[in-house]
């Protein structure tokens, strides 16, 4: 059959979940990450107050998900590794009961022709590693260089597509400037700290895993554009200004190996600078990425702020700018986001004229919908808005690829429902939903709807 929307061959159909999202902290041998312990201070933080200790118990049913991944023919999946469960406390020795789980998953995938993509940080400090600081701490750098190393060594023959982190600006936005992760510390200097040390380790890791394999190691970053409200140099100010904060602090130090002049600009005036040590300039200039995930789920509209900032209140990156609410836009109302689906394009376009058209692939987008049980027709959740929100963005990065953008695959957020840190299971993104009393799957149409698509490598309208 001829494909209208016809992707390149061996393009990457898949999904992507974490760590603590799906397993179940309380499965197997695994100490507190800083999750664990901000639930079991602040359970009411979380959406209906639902801890992270069961959430969609990957743990006891990979064999089965990894079946049902089969299903509907994806050939990738990309899974976090618990560093508090392979190495409990984040030093010392390897917990074996991890090591059989993670080899029997990789190796699972494996048989079922679904490539596994390894992310080595979702979010998940663990306990002991955040009571000395978190990334706030060199010494952290260490630990971590040597949990990856640990995971190269274990799983790196089989494994061949690694990721330092994901999102890694949301632990320095949740947890050190606007409150929605722990440790819930509100200090600018501190979140550019955690920020630029995040970035030196994983330039460490990337040094570490390109002297000694042969794979692909990247990063996953979720880019937003910053779409200015008009052409007014006070609104491109604010939107450049976001840019540097949100997008560019971490795209161009994984890219092209340094910071933007502007950003060290801005925090140099406003004596926002971290502490850096010598090597750390070399460090980031001599290890860049090979591949880049881009999570992409809404976009941002700014504007230059109307009122300025009370003289006491903290430094924030939001005193350069006011979020603007663009008259018109489409919304995803279950989860308050917007949709804006040729933003998938910008970025594409954005990575190819200025940054080297790096290899890259949608490691994330996806729809979160509350109470989707509202869809439910005969026993299946008819999850029509889904498809449509999939294959409208579908649209657009397959014209990024015809235009020349170096785009390898897409993943959906994610396989299955799953918990999702302070929104716990609020909002549902899975093809497969989870009951979660029973933790039976059921496939959404979205599912049998994305087998056919990754199947005939396309879709047509
Ligand atoms: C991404 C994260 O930012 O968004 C995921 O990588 C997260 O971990 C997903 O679950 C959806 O977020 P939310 O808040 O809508 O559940």
């Amino acid at each position: 059959m001829t494909v209208e929307y016809q992707f390149p061959e061996n393009f990457w159909w898949g999904s992507a979940a974490s760590a603590t999202q799906t397993e179940g902290g309380e499965n197997g041998i695994k100490s507190k990450n800083i999750w664990d312990q901000w639930y079991e201070k602040e359970p009411n933080r979380f959406f209906e107050n639902v801890g992270p200790a069961v959430t969609s118990d990957f743990y006891h049913r990979y064999k089965e998900d990894i079946a049902n991944m089969k299903k509907i023919n994806h050939n990738s999946f990309r899974l976090s590794i618990s560093w508090a469960r392979l190495i409990p406390g984040g030093r010392g020795p390897v917990n074996q009961d991890a090591v059989t789980f993670y080899n029997n998953v990789i190796d699972e995938l494996i048989e079922n022709g679904v490539e596994p993509f390894v992310n080595l940080f979702h979010f998940d400090m663990p306990l002991e590693l955040q009571e000395i600081g978190g990334w706030e701490n060199r010494d952290v750098i260490e630990a971590y260089d040597d949990y990856a190393a640990v995971a190269f060594e274990l799983f790196g023959d089989r494994v061949k597509k690694w990721f330092t982190f994901n999102e890694p600006v949301v632990p320095v936005e949740g947890g050190y400037l606007y409150d929605f992760h722990y440790p819930n510390i509100v200090d600018a200097k501190k979140a550019f700290q955690v920020g630029y040390n995040t970035m030196v380790a994983h330039a460490r890791v990337v040094k570490r895993y390109h002297e000694n394999y042969d794979g692909k190691i990247g990063i996953v970053l979720n880019l937003t554009p910053s779409y200015p409200r008009s052409q007014n140099p006070a609104d491109l100010k604010a939107s450049h200004i976001c840019d540097l904060f949100f997008n560019r602090s971490f795209l161009d130090p994984a890219v092209k190996g340094e910071y933007p002049q502007d950003l060290i600009d801005l925090l140099s005036t406003y004596d926002q600078l971290p502490v850096t040590e010598e090597g750390d300039k070399a460090l980031l200039k001599n290890n860049l990425v090979d591949l880049l995930g881009v999570n992409y789920y809404q976009p941002r509209r700014v504007k230059a702020r109307d009122t300025q900032p009370h003289p006491d209140s903290p430094f924030m990156p939001d005193w350069f700018f006011d979020n603007y609410e663009m008259p018109g836009r489409k919304m995803n109302p279950y989860r308050g986001w917007e949709i804006y689906e040729k933003g998938i394009y910008d970025i594409m376009i954005n990575l190819k004229e200025n940054y080297g058209n790096i290899e890259s692939f949608i490691s994330e987008n996806g729809m979160g919908v509350q109470d989707e049980d509202k869809f439910l027709v005969d026993g299946r959740i008819e999850d029509d808005y889904r498809i449509d929100f999939i294959k409208e963005h579908l649209k657009w990065l397959h014209r990024s690829i015809q235009e020349g953008c170096n785009v390898k695959g897409y993943h959906l957020w994610t396989f299955m429902d799953n918990w999702s840190w302070m929104n716990a299971y609020k909002n549902r993104y899975g093809f497969f939903s989870v009951n979660l009393e029973t933790q039976e799957r059921t496939a959404k149409k979205s599912a049998s709807w994305y087998a056919d698509v990754s199947e005939n490598n396309g879709f047509n309208e």
